[in-house]
């Protein structure tokens, strides 16, 4: 990770040091937060049984099937119906996985209508962005099969990844309404072009003189840091363009939407009653805060501990409620359980990307806010779409992003390893256990009646911030602008 960027540029996917901290300090908490609350003799405390097995006990029987991977037997899938002529096969070529992508894409088949009707126009619509890592969607659709209310939404799962294992996986989902998208631009099928990597792109690290010399490609468009483009960690964000767009503006499914869309990653992990909850956050907003625009269902564990004492004090001088006494340097111990027992607060608050970009919810009404600032998501020198969104609402909204934030997190990240690096224990199931055993304890608490709620102020005003680079190249530029449906 050598100059130019900074270490919480490459903080998201790419796994970074402040990204493995972080985890590292949600596993500790959890930990902590586990050995509080489970009384029961089952788990006597540290004796943490992560195995498959152990998972498998924590999952009703009937959604075990979601967790096995299966021999790859594709030909029950689409017996019948308008998507028989996509083709099935192990591997398949180019061409054909970008013709299949243009057939669901035109298609736009909805699965189970049948058995569970047509979108309401305040129905949530739940967002789903996948890469490759299925195990962890595995999870995701557990978590997903056991909320409440989960059959009256739609999910929407957008790839950027053509794998028959993920899509015959999406398939199988019985629960609810489901709907495949695939962005159409990913580097799967463009391998040495561009989005992909043009074998005449200008490497990383060469010297802008040294790069108009040579005549590579992007010679004039280093980033800010003087790098040049590296096409897999564009991918992220160009696709979060993509999906949003697609799913306000294109898919006929959501034509007269108007309610919720939330969007998740494909290592989330939702609470079961993650839909009551964002309901309630929704009647509170139009009740008590209509400048909310935007509702968090996800708080980072870490935002307190991370900073250290420092920031526990500030927490505690924003919170009007926070009992003093219960802000101690060994907070986690003391504040995490209350987090569930207080499960109805919830804090209003300028939405912070970096804290408020989990478990995301906005209606249509904002998103043609953000999408009328497409110039600034598209042109900021950032490759995070949090942080691009972030420079939206700072610097392009007239009335910026105000978060509703839950503080009993109901979306939990179990991703311990980033889509761009493969560590040894990146299938590790510790993390999902322990979430699970966090909800299971927490169950008493869940479904809460009304919220209250606790105005944040920032201290300082935001300032100015520069991007992390990443997207300097104008053709980046250009097809995130193309991408904009206005
Ligand atoms: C872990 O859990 C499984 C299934 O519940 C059980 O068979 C196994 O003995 C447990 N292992 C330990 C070390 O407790
Ligand atoms: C695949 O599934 C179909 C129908 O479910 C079955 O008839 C067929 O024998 C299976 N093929 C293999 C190779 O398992
Ligand atoms: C496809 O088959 C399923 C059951 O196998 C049936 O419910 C559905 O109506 C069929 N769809 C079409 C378009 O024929
Ligand atoms: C891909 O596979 C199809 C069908 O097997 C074949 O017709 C086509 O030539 C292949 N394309 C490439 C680029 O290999
Ligand atoms: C949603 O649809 C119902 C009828 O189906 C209609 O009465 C209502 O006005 C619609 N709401 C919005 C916000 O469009
Ligand atoms: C959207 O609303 C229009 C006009 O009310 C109606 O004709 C159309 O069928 C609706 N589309 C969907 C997908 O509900
Ligand atoms: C959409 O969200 C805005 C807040 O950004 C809110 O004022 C509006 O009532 C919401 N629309 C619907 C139909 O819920």
């Amino acid at each position: 990770m050598s100059g130019g960027r900074t270490l919480i540029g490459r903080r998201r996917f790419p796994t970074t040091w402040s990204g493995i901290l972080m985890i590292v300090v949600i596993i500790c908490a959890l930990l902590q937060l586990a050995f509080l609350s489970l009384g029961d003799s089952s788990d006597s405390g540290g004796d943490f049984n992560d195995s498959s097995a152990a998972i498998l006990s924590m999952v009703p029987s009937g959604l075990h099937k979601f967790l096995t991977p299966r021999p790859r037997n594709l030909s029950h899938v689409h017996q019948n119906g308008t998507t028989a002529n996509l083709i099935y096969r192990q591997a398949l070529n180019i061409s054909e996985m970008k013709r299949n992508i243009a057939l669901y894409n035109l298609q736009q088949t909805v699965y189970n209508e049948d058995l569970f009707g047509s979108l309401q126009n305040d129905s949530v619509v739940i967002v789903v962005q996948i890469h490759d890592r299925i195990t962890y969607l595995r999870h995701l659709i557990v978590s997903l099969a056991q909320a409440r209310d989960i059959s009256q939404a739609l999910i929407v799962f957008s790839h950027d990844i053509y794998d028959e294992e993920i899509n015959t996986l999406v398939q199988s989902i019985d629960f609810c309404k489901v709907m495949q998208i695939f962005y159409p631009y990913s580097i799967q099928v463009h391998p040495s072009q561009f989005p992909g990597e043009d074998p005449n792109d200008c490497p990383r690290d060469i010297k802008r003189e040294q790069a108009l010399i040579r005549n590579c490609n992007n010679a004039l468009f280093p980033d800010l840091y003087g790098h040049y483009r590296e096409a897999k960690f564009t991918q992220t964000k160009h696709h979060w363009w993509w999906k949003a767009n697609r799913v306000f503006n294109q898919l006929d499914v959501t034509r007269n939407h108007t309610g919720l869309v939330v969007f998740l990653e494909e290592d989330h992990f939702v609470a079961e009653d993650f839909i009551h909850v964002l309901k309630l956050m929704d009647r509170t907003c139009k009740a008590s805060c209509r400048y909310c625009n935007i509702l968090s269902l996800g708080t980072y564990l870490k935002t307190y501990n991370y900073y250290g004492k420092k920031e526990v004090l500030r927490a505690m001088k924003q919170q009007s409620v926070v009992n003093a006494g219960q802000v101690q340097p060994s907070w986690s111990f003391q504040v995490l359980p209350s987090l569930y027992q207080h499960s109805q607060k919830v804090e209003i608050t300028p939405w912070i990307s970096s804290k408020h970009n989990m478990g995301m919810a906005f209606n249509r009404t904002t998103w043609m806010k953000i999408v009328g600032c497409a110039d600034y998501f598209c042109k900021y020198d950032d490759y995070n779409w949090d942080w691009s969104l972030q420079q939206v609402s700072q610097n392009c909204l007239k009335q910026k992003l105000h978060a509703m934030v839950v503080r009993g997190p109901r979306v939990f990240h179990i991703g311990e390893c980033g889509v761009h690096h493969k560590k040894k224990n990146c299938e590790s199931t510790a993390v999902i256990s322990k979430v699970q055993k966090v909800l299971k304890s927490a169950k008493r608490h869940l479904y809460p009646d009304y919220m209250t709620l606790t105005y944040v102020t920032p201290l300082k005003k935001q300032k100015i911030r520069k991007g992390n680079g990443g997207w300097g190249d104008r053709r980046d530029h250009m097809l995130c602008m193309g991408m904009t449906l206005r």
